[in-house]
């Protein structure tokens, strides 16, 4: 079987592609990723040679190239990731994620659609999604797979419609699909604008940490690695038109997680303890900030036995370890484009 996994170099996707390159030796996967400031060819360092794996630098949004490229290798399955991923990106630059999310997925069903025309026997279409399309909760209740979409950010609103669009080309078409709205993810090779690994790297370099509005926001938190073993549980195991929450049963309040993660870091870098925490620094707040994310993820778990492996505490050592000991990694993300990124996103 030969399986495109698009985004592959990113954080998530680099995850996903060293389980299925590891564990399925008979499959050939395919890594589509245009390596854009969030994807490094460095997450895949340690499987870059085996020989059930081929890299291919591209864009989904280039239709030619995308064509040629199922055309080529006839893809059974496809586990689409590639994204503009960032809510703050998508408030300064909302019409790249409308390329690369809508327009990008899809480029990649017409192609998959193209391929196979009429005959999807044994074939998927993975897509691969946010539970930021449910909008946000209030200080109560849960996202089920039937809450009605409700995104409030212009990532949000370019994944919803990219879920959308998967639909409807499995009602239109027959086109066999599954799709997982997952919570916020956090891990080794998170690209350190997200609040988790941007937190790890200002406390290293003894910079402020930016905690937006009061920092009474809620997250559910997920280990990159659960999420990538349920994403290969549902790739096999899942109902064809099915959609899937993932999520950390794991909820924390920003403000919450920022001082557990500011305690950690002060034992492992062997500083005073309430040293990080003088960092913290309450700034203005994000434009149409949702509230609180939560996910009942008890379908899967139910249906496909999936559950977390770790608890945040365990998860959340495991990442500040990698990130101390992969500083390099971190110097190489953190230069160039980085930097314009930072100034502009934290002058005012
Ligand atoms: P990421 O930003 O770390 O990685 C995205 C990858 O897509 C990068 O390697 C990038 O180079 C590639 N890419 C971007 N535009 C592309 C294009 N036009 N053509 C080809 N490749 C392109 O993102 P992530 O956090 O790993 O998220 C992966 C997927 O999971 C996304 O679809 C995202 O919406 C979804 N998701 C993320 C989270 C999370 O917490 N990070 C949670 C739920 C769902
Ligand atoms: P983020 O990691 O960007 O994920 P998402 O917006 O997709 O949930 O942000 C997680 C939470 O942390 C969110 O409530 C915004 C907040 N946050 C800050 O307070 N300061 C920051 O610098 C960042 C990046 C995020």
């Amino acid at each position: 079987m030969t399986i495109l996994i698009t985004g592959g170099a990113g954080f998530i996707g680099s995850h996903v592609v060293r389980l299925f390159v590891e564990t399925y030796p008979n499959y050939h996967i395919v890594n589509l990723d245009a390596l854009t400031y969030a994807g490094n060819l460095e997450n895949l360092k340690d499987i870059e040679y085996k020989s059930n794996y081929t890299f291919v630098k591209g864009d989904i949004t280039d239709e030619g190239f995308i064509n040629d490229l199922f055309e080529k290798y006839k893809f059974e399955g496809v586990i689409h990731l590639a994204a503009e991923s960032h809510v703050d990106r998508s408030i300064k630059d909302p019409l790249a994620f409308v390329k690369t999310n809508v327009i990008g997925t899809m480029v990649i069903l017409n192609a998959f659609k193209n391929l196979w025309k009429n005959n999807f026997d044994n074939k998927l279409f993975y897509h691969v999604s946010t539970d930021e399309v449910y909008g946000s909760l209030g200080q109560t209740g849960l996202f089920s797979e039937t809450t009605s979409y409700d995104p409030n950010s212009p990532y949000s609103a370019s994944k919803a419609s990219s879920d959308h669009f998967v639909r409807a080309y499995g009602e239109t078409y027959g086109m066999p699909y599954i799709i997982t709205n997952c919570s916020n993810n956090y891990g080794q090779n998170q690209f350190p604008e997200k609040l988790i690994p941007l937190f790890i790297n200002n406390i290293i370099n003894n910079k402020p940490l930016p905690v937006y509005g009061d920092g009474n926001y809620t997250r559910d938190w997920l280990y990159v690695k659960d999420h990538a073993v349920a994403i290969d549980l549902v790739f096999r195991k899942g109902k064809n038109h099915e959609t899937y929450n993932i999520g950390g049963f794991n909820e924390w309040k920003n403000i919450d997680l920022v001082k557990l993660l500011c305690r950690q870091m002060d034992e492992k870098l062997n500083r005073p303890k309430g040293s990080s925490e003088k960092l913290i620094t309450y700034v203005k707040d994000r434009p149409g900030h949702d509230l609180r994310y939560a996910i009942d993820a008890s379908k899967i778990n139910k249906e496909l036995g999936w559950k977390p492996s770790v608890t945040f505490e365990e998860g959340l050592d495991k990442t500040i370890d990698w990130y101390l000991s992969n500083e390099d990694w971190l110097h190489h993300v953190t230069s160039g484009e980085y930097q314009s990124y930072y100034e502009k996103q934290y002058s005012h």
